[in-house]
């Protein structure tokens, strides 16, 4: 008899929206993984409100993996380490795409490793293709108009020129009153 023991990870975010740079990471991490876990967080970290609700970051993950059954997409609230630790993973993935990135990764690994000492946080590198791509220039280029097909999937832009069409509509509306 075999113990085998599949190999769960969990890659948190706040994915607002996915990229193709996140897509990446999490295909790179299916080659060693058996199950990974896309796990939304319900409020990002960085106090700012979300541009996307939860339920929608989530549903255009769930969309872009829609294919893959080995991945399954969450949202969680509270502390990642716990969240991990209620679904059985002891992997947190997170993607490495500059130099400007370490400080703050670094500091989440280790607070997560104080947290739960059984943790391991893997840093992956995305295609260097990928590697300026943020949620964050993804929504400041669509509000502007710039095409943003190369960095996300095609739901998620669908979903963007609807948000950025209601926003643009209602501002025309509001100057015309
Ligand atoms: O995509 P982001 O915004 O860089 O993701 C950051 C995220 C959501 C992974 C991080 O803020 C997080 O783990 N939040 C959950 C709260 C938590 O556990 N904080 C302590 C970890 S240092």
């Amino acid at each position: 008899m075999t113990n085998f023991r599949p190999i769960v990870a969990v890659y948190p975010g706040s994915f607002d929206p996915i990229t193709t740079g996140h897509e990446d990471v999490a295909r790179r991490t299916l080659r060693f993984c058996d199950r990974l876990l896309i796990a939304v967080a319900e409020s990002p970290t960085h106090s700012r409100r979300p541009f996307f609700s939860v339920a929608e970051r989530l549903e255009l993950t769930e969309q872009v993996f829609a294919g893959e059954p080995r991945v399954e997409c969450v949202s969680f609230s509270g502390l990642l380490v716990e969240f991990a630790s209620s679904v059985g993973a002891r992997f947190i993935i997170r993607g490495l795409r500059a130099v400007s990135d370490f400080e703050y990764e670094f500091q989440m690994a280790q607070m997560n490793r104080e947290l739960w000492e059984d943790v391991e946080t893997i840093f992956l590198t995305p295609d260097e293709e990928h590697a300026f791509i943020s949620a964050t220039l993804v929504r400041q280029v669509a509000s502007l108009g710039g095409d943003v097909s190369r960095f996300v999937s095609p739901p998620v832009l669908k979903r963007l020129k609807a948000r950025f069409a209601a926003v643009e509509s209602e501002s025309d509306r509001r100057r015309h009153k």
